[in-house]
């Protein structure tokens, strides 16, 4: 059987145009438009393609997931207790959307590079899961020269970072110039690559990371994001 429509009031709240009564004021001024009318009843059901508000079709009706370049400098974080976020950077909307748009993982306050946002649930659950064997791939830049050595102990498995017991998952890194590597991983583990490479004596002076999955940030830059159309998976 086809899902039914929404009721007009609840699909405007549900992505973050406002309060239901907010919402209902909209429509009650004439702001919303179903197929190129004006809005009569905010109770009707409605299908999502045909609304528009203030002119515009409606925001990422059918779900978001949007692939972020994250900045150096911003939390992934929904409270502003430790600095400017990454919300601060994104449509005022997303966070209002219900279920509300999130990160998959997260980046450091000073790690820049690809993030993917999701109202999603079940792809943040999918995406994080260590059963995933999602490739992530960091550009790393450290404060000395680097040693082959490292190359068999990050792809040993057996690397227990300080203050865990369960050794990391292989790693692959490639050593580009002597203060450049790149990492190809596919656990994340708080501050991971920072860890990884302090575990041997670096410290990681710059990180990036290039690739989540397939997904790249193919010439966005900091701060810009792109909204992928479904499917998803
Ligand atoms: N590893 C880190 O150390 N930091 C990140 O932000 C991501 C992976």
């Amino acid at each position: 059987m086809p899902k039914a429509f929404p009721r007009l009031d609840q699909l405007l709240a549900s992505l973050g145009y406002g309060t239901r009564r907010e919402v209902r004021n909209m429509v009650d001024r004439g702001k919303v438009t179903v197929g190129g009318a004006v809005a009569e009843s905010f109770d009707a059901r409605i299908d999502p393609a045909t609304v528009e508000v203030a002119g515009a079709p409606l925001d990422a009706p059918d779900g978001l997931v949007a692939v972020f370049h994250k900045p150096v400098g911003h939390v992934c974080s929904h409270t502003a207790d430790e600095g400017p976020t990454i919300y601060d950077l994104l449509p005022k909307r997303w966070p209002l959307r219900n279920p509300t748009v999130t990160s998959v993982g997260r980046l450091d306050k000073d790690t820049s590079g690809i993030l993917l946002l999701t109202d999603q649930g079940r792809l943040v659950q999918k995406w994080t899961s260590p059963k995933s064997q999602l490739e992530k791939v960091y550009e790393v830049t450290v404060d000395r020269p680097l040693e082959d050595r490292i190359i068999p102990v990050f792809a040993s498995g057996t690397l227990v970072l300080e203050s865990e017991n369960k050794a990391c998952l292989p790693a692959t890194v490639e050593i580009l110039d002597p203060l450049h590597a790149r990492l190809v991983m596919m656990e994340g583990r708080y501050h991971q690559v920072r860890r990884m490479f302090a575990s041997q004596g670096w410290h990681v002076e710059q990180l990036h990371r290039s690739r989540f999955g397939s997904y790249e940030l193919d010439g966005l830059a900091p701060g810009e994001w792109r909204l992928l159309s479904p499917p998803w998976e």
